[in-house]
Order: C-alpha cells, then sequence, then structure tokens
C-alpha cells in the first residue's frame, strides 16, 4: 500500500514540499500545529445537538477536488468511506463571536461542526479550502497565499480515549473543551481518527486572517477567553 500515482496527496505535497523526516521533532508551523487560545465558561451541547440535526457524511467523495478518492481506491479503502459527519454552523450567534475574538474578517468565514464518530477516520491530506474558495471566489488569490487564510480548530467537548489528530509529526489529544488550535492548513498533511466509544465534536473555523488575528497567533500565549451565552 503506496501514495497513489496522480492521486491529492502526491499532487499537494510535491506542490507544498512537505519532505519532512517522520522521526523528526514535531515543530510548530512547519510539522505540527500550534495551541492558540481556550475558550472557557461555556457548554456547547446544545449547539452541537443542532449539529447533529443538520449533519451529513463527509467523505473523499463529497470533496471538490477528487483527486482523494484516487487515493483511496489505490489502497483499497472506498471513496465514500465516511471521515465524519459536517454540519454548516456559520448562523450561529456564539461561533461568530468566536470568530471575531480570533481576529477573522467577517463576511469571509466559514464555520462548521464536525462530529467524528467510533471507528470514522480521515487519512492523512492537505487541505485546499475548496468550499472556502468556491464561496470566496473573489478572494481566490488569496487561497494561493496560505498566510491569508487561517484554519482554527477548537474542542466542542473534553477529549476522550481514542480520540486524535496528527498536524505533520505532531499530536492532539487530550484536550478540553474550548481549546483552540491552528495549523499550516495546506502545507502540513493531516489526518484524525476516532478508535474510541464516543463521538468527538470539534468546530472549524476558517477565515480571512487580519492584523489581530497575526498578533494572536505570534503571541501564542494560549490565552483563556471567556464566553457567555448571547
Ligand atoms: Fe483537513
Amino acid at each position: 500500500m503506496t501514495i497513489a500515482p496522480g492521486g491529492s496527496y502526491e499532487q499537494l505535497s510535491r506542490r507544498n514540499g512537505y519532505t519532512a523526516d517522520p522521526l523528526a521533532p514535531a515543530v510548530p508551523g512547519l510539522t505540527s500545529f500550534s495551541t492558540v487560545c481556550r475558550f472557557r465558561g461555556y457548554d456547547f451541547s446544545s449547539e452541537i445537538q443542532s449539529a447533529r440535526h443538520r449533519a451529513l457524511p463527509s467523505s473523499p467523495a463529497s470533496f471538490v477536488n477528487p483527486y482523494n478518492v484516487l487515493d483511496h481506491e489505490h489502497n483499497g479503502i472506498p471513496g465514500d468511506a465516511t471521515w465524519f459527519l459536517r454540519a454548516d454552523m456559520d448562523d450561529v450567534e456564539i461561533f461568530q463571536i468566536m470568530a471575531d475574538s480570533l481576529g477573522l474578517e467577517r463576511g469571509t468565514r466559514v464555520i462548521s461542526i464536525n462530529i467524528q464518530q467510533p471507528g470514522q477516520m480521515a487519512t492523512t491530506h492537505f487541505d485546499e479550502l475548496g468550499r472556502l474558495a468556491k464561496r470566496y471566489l473573489d478572494k481566490k488569490d488569496a487561497l494561493d497565499d496560505q498566510d491569508k487564510f487561517v484554519r482554527y480548530l477548537i474542542a466542542l467537548t473534553d477529549w476522550n480515549l481514542g480520540q486524535f489528530f496528527h498536524f505533520g509529526n505532531g499530536l492532539w489529544h487530550q484536550w478540553e473543551t474550548g481549546d483552540c488550535v491552528s495549523f499550516e492548513w495546506g502545507s502540513v498533511p493531516h489526518g484524525t481518527a476516532n478508535t474510541g466509544w464516543w463521538d468527538r465534536a470539534i468546530l472549524q473555523i476558517a477565515g480571512l486572517a487580519t492584523p489581530d488575528s497575526r498578533a494572536m497567533l505570534l503571541a501564542n500565549d494560549n490565552r483563556i477567553i471567556r464566553l457567555e451565552r448571547p
């Protein structure tokens, strides 16, 4: 089993020049993720519940770029294998407030909840932000410059056994509700699996960076941000 010739992973790893030794140390930004902040004081149960009603299965076959299907089928994995359930949540006020505090430009955000059920996995891949590109076609040039669009993952429940993300050589696990991380979505290969017995719910926020969002990432202080129900 190998990387499929002409598949998404081969194309994007060549384009992005990712050649890190898997045994090298995990370096935030280059071969790992960065911790950004900790949202605290908010119970996301009702938001997760509404996401369950809206969520649809997400698989390589449902992505904008079909080349990921090739990677899967080359390795005997069905192209429509469910990676997780995905729900659009742009209309939820608390999530817009969180995006505000991350400093993302209004009107350029894509916000979703991603629920990974026991046994589901997202194989290692690079992001292309296809949904964002489709929605903000006028900003397509910005997508070629990764620094312009930032992507955050925020845990909506406490970590439980068997759940993890890898970003390059870095592993994210043992998160608490509200923990927020970011990663270089286009140049760091990443994947996630739920090998445990409990659903894991993550909020994904992507959007156009501003001086505020850049300053926060640079500060790298894992600050606490208090939330209240709007
Ligand atoms: Fe991804």
